[in-house]
Order: structure tokens, then C-alpha cells, then sequence
């Protein structure tokens, strides 16, 4: 006999349900329509790629490639792995469809699973989802430059202004911005020179993952999170006094910019981020209700990003919203997940009134009503508790006496009252009721 074996759902990753899932799909359908309205179209990149493009974009050393991928060895024995982000992906599309041939700028969005290896817990998984979107644009002949750093600030402020218009229009709550400038090619090695030696001085107060940083990536000792170390953290040297003049015009210049679109943000020099591909404009943005993993959403600007990954000299901003802990902190406001709920419950009894309620379910489920039509006649009592725990708002009551007088009953389950319709009467009762959503 075979043995009865348990499966469950692997460790990170989890199984997503209703009622919660209507919630991830008016999410997502807010996203598609929040961006479209600043002109992105949707790309669908596949799930896994070549190690050797995340290795090359995302950074070698960064914990996401060097610990975190799901790699294995495809048939050819290449090394592909699931993605652990998409910027890459995106990138590497537009060099494979030769996006610079179209109008410039190029703007794309995404949704979908992405993958890393890290350790669980509340707003972490090894599966997590991501909405992400990404300004690429290549640079046509005569252009570059310090002339473009108005363009380029405006492009990061409208990206930034973009995800604050799709969090408010969900009424996320508690919401702060976050931005930095982490310099560009030219300043930034003299400043991770310069913060080296200052790590050098101090090496000794330093935990061990701060020590082994100062040679493999020591602005990233700049976000630890170690009580121990903040003190020291704050006395050393800040890349915003050490920008070069390019990069600090772009950094004021995205300033002016979130100002003049009634973004409110914080300034903040230890924010540095987890993939190598940045320069200049970064950001981060937290929503309240969740802990410790409380960013929503990172971004920032890659310029020469598709050059390293053999494509044309392009710019490119863009941002990705960790889905999950964004619906963590919508449940949180919230208090809980809804119940799905129901428009009408239809109780009937008897083969008559069967087939007029399959016609009634089929004319109210056309008008966009949640209908819940059960397969097998039941008592009325029976059939008002069932349309209670579905959570239905009326119930449609179709029986003898509805049969035989053309006048249904419909039946509120708030308060328990009810009053008769002919089916024109009550189809026009319940859209008099439908606000401007599908629901009643
Ligand atoms: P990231 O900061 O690595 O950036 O991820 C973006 C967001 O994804 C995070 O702020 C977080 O909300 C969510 N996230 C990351 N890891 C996890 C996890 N293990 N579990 C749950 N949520 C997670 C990127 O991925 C860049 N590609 C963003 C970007 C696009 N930059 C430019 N363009």
C-alpha cells in the first residue's frame, strides 16, 4: 500500500485564497489602470533566465545572486535560474526586440512571482510577487550629458509620482518616500574609497557582517540595522556631501521636481540598495502594519544598465512594489479580509420555480450581480442561514406562492425585511442599489 504522505506547500512560499485573492486582483487591476493612465503597456517576461543575466545585472556579490537563487541546470547544462526581480528581464527583452528602434522613452510594467532564497517570516518569502515598472530610454545621437539632468529628474520624479497616485487611489495608509542619490561612475568609487578607510578606523566596533562589507560592499554597512552600530554609522562621511556636481544638480533637481507634484518625501543618505545596477536617484517606500519588512516598494535609476548587458547606451528608472506586503498593509487598515459575500441568494423550491431561478441567475449574473444559485432545492430556514454565512445581502425567495402570483420576494438579510417584485420591478430595485461597483 502506498504510504500516506502530507504535502504541503513549501517553506516561503504559500498558497493565496479567497476572499484574499479578490483583493490581490483589484490590486493588480488599480496597477494596470494607475499606469496606463501614464502610458505604460504591460510586458510579460518569462520566469526564469539565463544565471548569467541576474549574475551580470543584478551584481555577483549581492546576497540576492550569490545566496538567494533558485538555479539548476538546464538540458543543455546551462545554468538558468527563477528570477529573483525583473528589471534584468526587462532590460534584456528591450535589447532582444530592439526597443530602441520605437519612440522613445520606452515604458513597461509588470506583475508576477519572483524568487529568492531567503529566511521567511511576516512580508518575507522565497515566492513573493512583485509590481514593478520601468522607464528605458536610448540615448539618440548628440544626447547625454549634463544638459539631460532636468529630463532625467522630471522622468524619476513622475515615476515616484506614479506609485504614490496607485497607493493612494488604494488608501494605503502611513506611507512615507524615502529618497537618496548614490552618485553616478565618477564620484561614487571616490566616496566608497573614502568610506573604506573611515570603516578601516572603526573595524573593530563593527559586527561581523559590517566587517566582511567594508571590502566586498561597504555602503551597504550603511543600512544595517544592528543597534550596536547605529552610533557609529552616523559619524561617518555622507555621499550627499560628497555628490559630484552633475550628480548634485540631478539630486536637487528631482527634489524641485517631487515638489512641484505634491510629493512629500524624506531625505535619507543611508539609503542604499541591495542590487549593484543603481546610480544616482534612489528611493524606498514604507506603508505602516508591517514590522520589520516594511518597505513596499524600492527603486531607483540605472543608467547603462542594458549597455553592460550588450544593448545600446540607455537610461532607465524604475521601481518594484512588493505585492504581498502591500495587501499585508491594506488587510491591516482594514481590520482582516471581507468576507466575498454575495449580491442575492436565490432559495427556491419546487421544479417550476427551478427553472425560472436558473433564468434569474443567469439574468442577474449578466448585470455583473455575485449570484448564488444552490444545486438542490432546500427548506427556506435552510436556505436563509446559507445565504447568511455567504455573506449574501438579499435573498431572492422563488416558491409556490411567487409561482403562481408573478410577484417575487426579496428578502434583505441586514434587517430581515421584505417586499415583493415583479422580475422587471426587482432587476430595476437591485441596479437602483449598485453604486459603482459590481456589488450591490
Ligand atoms: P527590491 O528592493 O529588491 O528591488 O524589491 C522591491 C520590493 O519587493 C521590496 O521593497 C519588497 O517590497 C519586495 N520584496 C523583495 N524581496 C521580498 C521577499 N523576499 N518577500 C516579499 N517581498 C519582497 C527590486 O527588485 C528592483 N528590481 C526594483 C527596481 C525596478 N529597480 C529599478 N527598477
Amino acid at each position: 500500500m502506498a504510504e500516506k504522505r502530507k504535502f504541503q506547500a513549501i517553506k516561503g512560499t504559500r498558497d493565496l485564497l479567497p476572499p484574499e485573492t479578490e483583493l490581490w486582483s483589484r490590486v493588480e487591476q488599480t496597477a494596470r489602470e494607475v499606469f496606463g493612465t501614464f502610458g505604460f503597456g504591460e510586458i510579460r517576461p518569462p520566469i526564469f533566465e539565463s544565471t548569467e543575466l541576474f549574475a551580470r545585472a543584478v551584481g555577483g556579490e549581492t546576497d540576492i545572486v550569490s545566496k538567494e537563487m533558485y538555479s539548476f541546470e538546464d538540458r543543455d547544462e546551462s545554468s538558468v535560474s527563477l528570477r529573483p526581480e525583473a528589471t534584468a528581464s526587462v532590460c534584456r527583452a528591450f535589447i532582444e526586440h530592439n526597443m530602441q528602434a520605437l519612440t522613445q522613452p520606452v515604458k513597461l510594467y509588470y506583475t508576477g512571482p519572483m524568487f529568492r532564497r531567503e529566511r521567511p517570516q511576516k512580508g518575507r518569502y522565497r515566492q513573493f510577487y512583485q509590481i514593478g515598472a520601468e522607464v528605458l530610454e536610448a540615448l539618440q545621437q548628440g544626447q547625454g550629458g549634463a544638459k539631460d539632468i532636468p529630463k532625467d529628474a522630471a522622468v524619476d520624479a513622475e515615476v515616484i509620482e506614479m506609485v504614490m497616485t496607485f497607493f493612494v487611489r488604494l488608501e494605503l495608509q502611513g506611507v512615507k518616500v524615502e529618497i537618496n542619490s548614490i552618485g553616478c561612475r565618477e564620484c561614487r568609487p571616490k566616496y566608497v574609497k573614502l568610506l573604506r578607510e573611515e570603516l578601516q578606523k572603526v573595524k573593530e566596533r563593527l559586527g561581523a557582517d559590517s566587517q566582511r562589507r567594508i571590502d566586498t560592499n561597504p555602503l551597504r554597512v550603511l543600512d544595517s540595522k544592528l543597534e550596536s552600530e547605529q552610533g557609529i554609522i552616523a559619524g561617518l562621511p555622507r555621499i550627499d556631501e560628497h555628490l559630484c556636481a552633475d550628480c548634485a544638480k540631478q539630486y536637487a533637481e528631482v527634489k524641485r521636481q517631487l515638489g512641484l507634484r505634491g510629493v512629500a518625501y524624506k531625505e535619507n543618505w543611508r539609503l542604499v540598495r541591495g542590487l549593484d545596477y543603481y546610480m544616482r536617484t534612489t528611493f524606498e517606500i514604507t506603508a505602516q502594519g508591517l514590522g520589520s519588512q516594511n518597505a513596499v516598494c524600492g527603486g531607483g535609476r540605472y543608467d547603462g544598465l542594458v549597455e553592460l548587458l550588450g544593448g545600446p547606451p540607455t537610461k532607465g528608472i524604475g521601481f518594484a512594489i512588493g505585492e504581498d506586503r502591500l495587501i499585508l498593509s491594506l488587510q491591516e487598515a482594514r481590520g482582516g479580509s471581507a468576507a466575498q459575500g454575495r449580491d442575492v441568494y436565490v432559495a427556491w423550491m419546487g421544479e417550476k420555480a427551478q427553472a425560472i431561478a436558473i433564468a434569474a441567475a443567469q439574468r442577474l449574473r449578466s448585470e455583473g450581480f455575485r449570484v448564488e444559485l444552490p444545486p438542490m432545492e432546500q427548506k427556506f430556514g435552510k436556505a436563509l442561514g446559507q445565504a447568511d454565512k455567504l455573506g449574501s445581502r438579499y435573498a431572492l425567495i422563488l416558491g409556490d406562492d411567487e409561482m403562481a402570483s408573478g410577484q417575487w420576494t426579496l428578502k434583505t438579510l441586514a434587517d430581515g425585511t421584505q417586499a415583493k417584485y415583479t422580475e422587471a420591478g426587482l432587476l430595476e430595485f437591485l441596479k437602483s442599489r449598485k453604486g459603482n461597483s459590481a456589488r450591490v
